[in-house]
């Protein structure tokens, strides 16, 4: 399983167009592979998704429902887990084994006094008629003494068994995976994410703010991403702040730069800088064991899970490829890497970053792309140059970027092999075959 991240500094630079065509282009390059277990494209853009309605594809469960059930799951096993502890302290002072002057004990009065029970669902608990009964008789039981009133509802409850049932929920508080996948048909891959309704926007905007669900909601996404043999994440402007622990355990990152003018320019430069400075920090904390919050746990887990030396390794060898998009010439590359490799030599980074810095592919601006029907947002296979160049960009991928240039060569080499994918197949075989040939003359 490879993991892809789409990236850029801005938005409407092209980061979900590409990454629906990359994610299309894999399909088709992989389609032939005998342990096919397919592409998933995945919408990380929590805020504002816009894939699902780009491919006109609804999936039966977004991600704004993964979310409510999340939360309805944990809320459900938390209130179970709360009145446990209501349970087995009323029974310690019933029992005479705590004395009414006990402070956990009036603590947990008052938990028992305003515990949220409206969401719980009786009907499906066991014990949901004596629960309900518990929780009518609030109204009697305001100081500790009066808790013996509640000596014969509470008989009702066999703790032992009641703790069995907590253990059950835990287990069964995760969603299953299949229904938040979508398989489209009609393109071969899979996709996850979707709309979230109006009504719910403030809820799920808070939600997604909430480190313990981000946690929770990566921990589905690992379950997603392990069931695919690729999976191309688009993520929102900025990057996946909120999620940066996934940005930098990820296999491969594809940087979306803007050639359409001198500022964009300027600011894909700025923001693969900052982009190189996160990575590096991250990289630092994870090294010293100084991550914290949902870095930490995050880390932690993948750690448990692939060891140590994967991780670091994994981590210390990131390889970053540039994707050049809405590219008017040949002169506007080599001015932006120009321009790149002098801002990095400024930071005493280039040496270190230019074989690690992958040129991977380009796509001109182009008018088919931008026409505003969202159903030609997916160019694959409609247009055979810029299927062409997307080929060029499923290659590199697949390949683990063995065969495109980096930052560190020339800058003829890296235009010669942005538009090698423009030159019919024929021609190129025989340019290869002429180069074999010229370098087996040299040799001898
Ligand atoms: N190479 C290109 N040539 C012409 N138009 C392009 C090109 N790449 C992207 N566009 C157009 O730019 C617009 C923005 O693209 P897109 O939505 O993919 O950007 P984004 O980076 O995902 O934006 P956001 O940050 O808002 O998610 C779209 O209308 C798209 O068709
Ligand atoms: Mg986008």
């Amino acid at each position: 399983m490879t993991i892809i991240s789409v990236v850029g500094p801005k938005g409407g630079i092209g980061k979900t167009t590409l990454s629906i065509n990359t994610t299309a282009a894999l399909t088709r390059r992989v389609a032939s592979r005998p342990s096919r277990q397919g592409v998933g494209l995945i919408d990380l853009d929590l805020r504002l998704p816009t894939i699902s309605s780009i491919l006109d594809s609804h999936p039966k469960k977004t991600f704004y429902d993964l979310f409510e059930t999340l939360d309805n799951k944990s809320y459900q096993v938390e209130f179970l887990r709360t009145v446990y502890m209501i349970l087995s302290r009323f029974g310690q002072y019933l029992a005479g084994d705590i004395q009414a002057d006990d402070k956990k004990l009036a603590k947990i009065l008052f938990k028992y006094q305003n515990l949220n029970y409206e969401l719980f669902r009786y009907e499906a608990f066991p014990f949901g008629d004596a629960l309900h009964e518990l929780f009518m008789e609030r109204v009697n039981v305001r100081t500790v003494d009066q808790i013996k009133s509640l000596e014969p509802i509470l008989n009702k409850f066999d703790l032992k068994k009641f703790r069995s049932l907590i253990r059950d929920s835990e287990n069964n508080s995760w969603p299953v995976l299949e229904e938040y996948i979508n398989f489209i048909e009609e393109y071969g891959f899979s996709f996850l994410g979707g709309e979230v309704p109006i009504l719910g926007k403030r809820l799920h905007r808070k939600r997604i703010n909430q480190p313990e669900f981000l946690l929770l909601f990566l921990k589905v996404l690992e379950g997603v991403v392990k069931k695919f043999d690729y999976v191309v994440l688009d993520t929102p402007a900025g990057g996946v702040n909120h999620l940066s622990s996934l940005m930098n355990i990820i296999d491969q990152v594809l940087f979306i730069f803007d050639l359409s003018n001198t500022i964009a320019v300027n600011g894909s430069i700025d923001a693969l800088h900052s982009f190189i400075d996160y990575y590096e920090d991250f990289q630092k904390d994870a090294m010293r064991g100084t991550l914290t919050g949902l870095d930490k746990e995050y880390v932690d887990r993948v750690i448990r899970e692939r060891g140590k030396n994967a991780v670091c390794e994994s981590m210390k060898n990131k390889k970053l490829g540039i994707l050049f998009n809405r590219c008017q010439d040949s002169d506007a590359i080599k001015k932006a890497l120009g321009q790149l490799r002098e801002y990095l030599d400024t930071l005493d980074k280039y040496q270190q970053y230019k074989n690690r810095i992958h040129i991977v592919g380009m796509v001109p601006n182009h008018k088919i792309i931008n026409i505003t029907n969202n159903r030609c947002a997916l160019f694959y296979d409609m247009d055979m140059a810029l299927t062409a160049r997307m080929d060029q960009i499923a290659e590199s991928i697949v390949s683990d970027n063995q065969n495109c240039p980096t930052l560190g060569d020339p800058d003829k080499e890296i235009i010669r092999y942005l538009n090698s994918s423009e030159r019919p197949k024929i021609i190129k075989k025989l340019t290869q075959i002429a180069g074999n040939l010229r370098a087996a003359s040299n040799f001898s």
